[in-house]
């Protein structure tokens, strides 16, 4: 399949197989474009693809890909080198969160997913962002999170991680902008996904009022309006949005504090 031929346009989107990853698929099919649906759980992505087909009648293509193989870059190279298919949009999504702390985490986990939420998508971005320059056009909604701009969690590398991203998004924002690639760091707070499940957290997460949770569909949503319309930066929800200016504003030594009482807001 050659998009470029037929004009089609299409979206490639990690972690497509639940949570927010699906939602971005459903809503990139719904408005005309094309799929290519990447996580590890091959049924799952196959049970999606058909489903948007059928809803949309656009091609969803899937590729089952642990992304922290060492070659997993490479192989998403040349599955798209050999269908010779173009993206015109990058959604850098799968990620979770390793629920131990830094000494009690073994190197290979806190490696793991580092390289899920840094290398990779800055990998992606670098694989893509040649052909949409030539293309003239682009969009890359890289999966931040609030939580770049939360007080630490002892011993946990996700926030750090998600701070990385939004920095990464923002310079390679400044340095694509002038070729009409848009790329935006999207901040979501809680939302209902399998991420705290993944985590081992869902239970201890169960007394936060419904009202702080979103709907991952939303938070799709938001997103693809978001990028389409220029912004470089999103965080989800009246109530993250206020969270964020809080965190921005609160002198260094509070936010140290609750994050030494292990206060999560
Ligand atoms: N949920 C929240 O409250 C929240 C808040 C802020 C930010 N986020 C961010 O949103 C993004 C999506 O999370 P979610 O909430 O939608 O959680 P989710 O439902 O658990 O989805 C995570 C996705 O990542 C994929 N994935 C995990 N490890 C992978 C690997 N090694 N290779 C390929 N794919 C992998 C999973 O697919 P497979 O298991 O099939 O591989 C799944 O599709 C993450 O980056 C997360 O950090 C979530």
């Amino acid at each position: 399949m050659n998009n470029s031929i037929n004009n089609r346009k299409t979206v490639l989107i990690t972690g497509a197989s639940s949570g927010i990853g699906e939602s971005f698929a459903k809503v990139f099919a719904e408005k005309g474009f094309d799929t290519l649906l990447i996580a590890r759980r091959k049924e799952r992505l196959e049970k999606l693809a058909q489903e948007l087909t059928a809803a949309h009648g656009n091609v969803n293509l899937t590729l089952a890909l642990d992304l922290n193989e060492t070659d997993a870059i490479q192989k998403v190279a040349s599955f798209l080198k050999k269908r010779r298919l173009h993206v015109d949009a990058l959604v850098n999504n799968a990620g979770y969160a390793l629920p131990k702390p830094f000494m009690v985490g073994s190197w290979d986990e806190h490696k793991a997913m580092i390289n899920l939420l840094i290398t990779v998508p800055t990998a992606l971005c670098h694989l893509v962002a040649e052909g949409m320059k030539e293309h003239g056009q682009g969009w890359i909604i890289n999966v931040s999170s609030i939580a770049a701009f939360a007080p630490e969690f002892p011993g946990s590398l996700y926030n750090a991680a998600k701070s990385y991203v939004l920095h990464m998004t923002e310079a390679l924002d400044l340095e694509l902008r002038p070729f009409n690639i848009n790329c935006m760091s999207l901040c979501p707070g809680l939302t209902s996904s399998e991420f705290h499940e993944t985590m081992g957290v869902k239970e201890f997460l169960s007394y936060i009022p419904k009202w702080r949770w979103m709907e991952s569909d939303i938070v799709a949503k938001e997103g693809y309006e978001g990028v389409m319309r220029g912004e470089h930066l999103l965080i989800n929800g009246k109530v993250n949005r206020a969270l964020v200016n809080a965190f921005k504003f609160m002198p260094n030594k509070i936010k140290y504090l609750m994050g030494k009482k292990q206060i999560i807001l």
